[in-house]
Formats: C-alpha cells, structure tokens, sequence
C-alpha cells in the first residue's frame, strides 16, 4: 500500500491544504520568486534505529476535542495549550499519570481565551510579564495574553500585532513563536520570512495603536531568509524555529529553522534589532542548511517516508536537538556538530503505549516538542486520525513523556 494513498494521509494534506488556501493561492498568483529546493539526498537508516519494544512513561490527556496543536511550560507546573480551533488552555501537569494506567482522567483545563476561526499554532510563555506570546496561523498576527497573577489564570489584557507585510496584500502565515531578549520572532510558511514583534507590553500596544491608526507600525519586522532557505512556492516551508543553541547561549540571533517541504533545518543568522523608526524591511538573515534530512526508516524495515520537519527542542546535553516529523509518527533525535555545520539522526522515536492501554503507537502526529527535567514531552495532535477541520468532538489528545535513554 502507497504511503499517500491511506485514507488518514489524505484527510492530513486535506487538512493541511484547507489550512493553507489563502496562502497558498497567493503565493501561486503572484508566481513569487522563490529559489528552487535542493535535490532530495539520498535513503539512509537512522543509526541507531528505535527499540521497537520501548514505552513511553508518562501521558498528560488533554480534553476530547481540544485540537491541541503546541504547548510551552510556565511556572512550575503550568502548562498552556494553542489549539486548532482557536482555543488557549491553561492545564496543570501535574496532571501526568503513568502511562499505562487505562483509568487516567484528562486533566481539567481552564479556557483561557478563543479566536473563533483563527487555528491557533506555537506558544510562547514570557515569565518576567506572565504572558504568552500566540502565532496566529492564517489571520498574519501575533497574539499576546497577559495573565493575572493567581491561578485560575485569566487574560488581564490581549493585545493582537499584525505582522509586517512584504507586499500590501499577501497575509503572512505566523506557524511557530520563539522568544529573544526584547523581541518575540514567529516563522512564516508561505514566504520564506522571519517575522519580529516587540516583546514589552507597551511596545506592543504601541504597535497595534498604530496599526490600527493605518500604521506603520514600530518594532515590527520582517525577515528574508534569503537564497540559503530554499523554498517551495505554495507549500508549507518554514515552521520551527529554536535558539541555534539551548536557551540562545549568548547569541539569541542565531537560529535554528526546519523547513517542512523542503526537508531540512537550517541555521539563520539574523540582523541586528532595526533600529526604532526603521520600516517594515528588518534586512535579510544569512541562511545555510544544517542538516537534510534523508527519507528514513527505522529498524532496516519498511518503507522509506520523506521526513517532515515541524518543531524543534533542545535535549539533554549541547548538540542534541529533538525534531517531530509529523506525518510519520515519530521523533528524531540529531546530533548537531559544535560548529552547527552539520548534523546526523542518531534515533527515530516511536514508541508505544504499554499493553495496558492498548500499545498502540505513542506518538501521533506530533506538532510541540518540550525538553524538561530530563524527559521528553511530545504533544501528540492526531491530525491523521481525525483532520481538524472536522469537529473531532471524540477525538483524544494528549501529550506523552518520554525518557530518551529508555527509547534509543
Ligand atoms: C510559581 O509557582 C509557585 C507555586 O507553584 C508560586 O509560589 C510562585 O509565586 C510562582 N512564581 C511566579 C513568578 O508566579
Ligand atoms: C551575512 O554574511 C555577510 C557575508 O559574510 C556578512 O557581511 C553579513 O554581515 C551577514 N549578515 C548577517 C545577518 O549575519
Ligand atoms: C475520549 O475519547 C476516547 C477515545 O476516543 C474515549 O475512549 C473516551 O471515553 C473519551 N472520554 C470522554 C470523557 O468522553
């Protein structure tokens, strides 16, 4: 059976295609000038591949339904979901229970704001303003919630940013949030473009006066990727973006970037902070692809699926970077080089549920990656078992801990 004829693999380009028209339509109208993708490199094994036998160990159940597409760790236990369906959740990860345990209750969450029609995509948790930073997918934003102080948390003050725009028409496509030291950056899909929102509250809220005063606004900036970030024209390109290295290491504009139809992560180095007053151009990143991920299986077995590169996380130790490949179920660990010129897969993470509760695959359809205190959280969005354009009302969603050295 061919990998694209399932059903499940149709319904998720349906889902993604549904997600991208605007986009997409755009881009193919104006037969953007977009460098051609690098040939595909050539098969190759994930050595060392997956034990075929390993379990995850911990499972936080997120609500039926909730469409949960990214997540970011607060304070302590908190956690807050972005879903497809626009929601933001605030959960408590104490929630957690052993993974094999068929009784386990979703966690109760707290709703703590919607965007009818706006699938809500990364996630970023600012602790020195208790606020989380939303890529607003299609809708070109960035979303910013502040929160009160004490749980239950509430939304003390919303405050939404366009992003800049390369032509006056072309909505950006905000997919992945990551924070530096004054500034909150998002990837866009559909151009190849780094976006740059301030990070401070009033800076923010003065970007959105102005906006709303028909602009331009302050502090608002796009990047151009540049000739090294080939891309695809109407294709979902760039998605993840991570420090280049864990917690920025003292270079908080070197970046690491995964392109999802191109099959790669590349390294970004971008410009300096504009200048205040300077327009929406923030000048040009120098782009260079890292690591091209070859088709991979697992194991010497099986077929031989195209990865697909969405979100990122730094691991356990420097150099260890975690990769979710969203249409094959699965994790990859690299090891990036100290230089970060290269990389190799080291593990492909596909573990399963104990017997208990079934042992069905563990990881499915991952789209959020966290490395916390030793493990691996991998939100599992499930948009091969049910496209989120559809209701999904029965739907489970959860997020699994997984401990590295039990699975690779
Ligand atoms: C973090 O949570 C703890 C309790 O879990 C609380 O005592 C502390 O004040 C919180 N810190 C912040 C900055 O909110
Ligand atoms: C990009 O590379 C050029 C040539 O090495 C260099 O002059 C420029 O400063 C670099 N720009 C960034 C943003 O790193
Ligand atoms: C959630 O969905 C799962 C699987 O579809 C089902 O087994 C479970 O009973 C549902 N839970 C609730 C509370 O509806």
């Amino acid at each position: 059976m061919g990998v694209m004829a399932s059903p499940a693999r149709l319904a998720l380009v349906l889902s993604l295609v549904l997600l991208s028209a605007a986009a997409a339509a755009a881009a193919a109208a104006t037969g953007a000038r977009i460098p051609a993708a690098a040939a595909a490199p050539a098969p190759a094994e994930a050595e060392p591949t997956y034990k075929a036998d390993a379990r995850v160990s911990a499972v936080i159940r997120l609500p039926n339904g909730s469409k949960a597409k990214s997540m970011a760790f607060g304070n302590g236990t908190d956690l807050f979901i972005t879903s497809l369906g626009g929601e933001v959740f605030h959960i408590d990860a104490a929630a957690a229970a052993a993974a094999g345990d068929p009784a386990a209750a979703a966690a109760a969450a707290v709703t703590l704001a919607r965007e009818p029609g706006t699938p809500l995509t990364g996630v970023a948790y600012d602790a020195a303003q208790h606020a989380l930073f939303v890529a607003g997918s299609g809708s070109g934003t960035a979303i910013v919630y502040f929160l009160t102080p004490a749980r239950p948390y509430a939304v003390a003050r919303r405050v939404a940013v366009r992003l800049a725009r390369v032509r006056g028409w072309q909505t950006p496509y905000a997919n992945d949030v990551l924070l530096g030291p004054d500034s909150a950056l998002l990837t866009d899909s559909f151009a190849p473009l780094v976006h740059e929102v301030p990070r401070l509250e009033r800076d923010l809220v003065a970007a959105s006066e102005a906006d709303a005063r028909g602009g331009p606004a302050p502090s608002v900036h796009f990047h151009r990727l540049g000739p090294g970030f080939p891309s695809t024209a109407a294709r979902l390109n760039a998605n993840g973006l991570v420090f280049a290295r864990a917690g920025g290491g003292g270079a908080p504009r070197e970046l690491l970037v995964s392109n999802f139809d191109g099959g790669y992560v590349a390294r970004v180095s971008l410009p300096p902070r504009p200048a205040p007053g300077a327009g929406p151009d923030g000048g040009a990143a120098n782009s260079s692809v890292v690591a091209e991920l070859p088709p991979l299986r697992a194991a010497g077995h099986g077929l031989w699926p195209a990865v697909r590169p969405d979100c990122m996380a730094h691991g356990e130790a420097g150099g260890v970077l975690y990769l979710s490949d969203n249409f094959q179920d699965r994790v990859l660990r690299l090891q990036l080089d100290p230089e970060l010129s290269s990389a190799r897969v080291t593990c492909a993470i596909a573990p399963r549920m104990p017997e208990s509760v079934g042992g069905s695959a563990a990881v499915r359809a991952p789209t959020a990656l966290a490395f916390r205190e030793g493990r691996l959280w991998v939100l599992n969005a499930h948009m091969l078992d049910c496209p989120f354009v559809l209701p999904c009302k029965g739907q489970a969603y959860e997020i699994v801990g997984i401990d590295p050295a039990a699975v690779c």
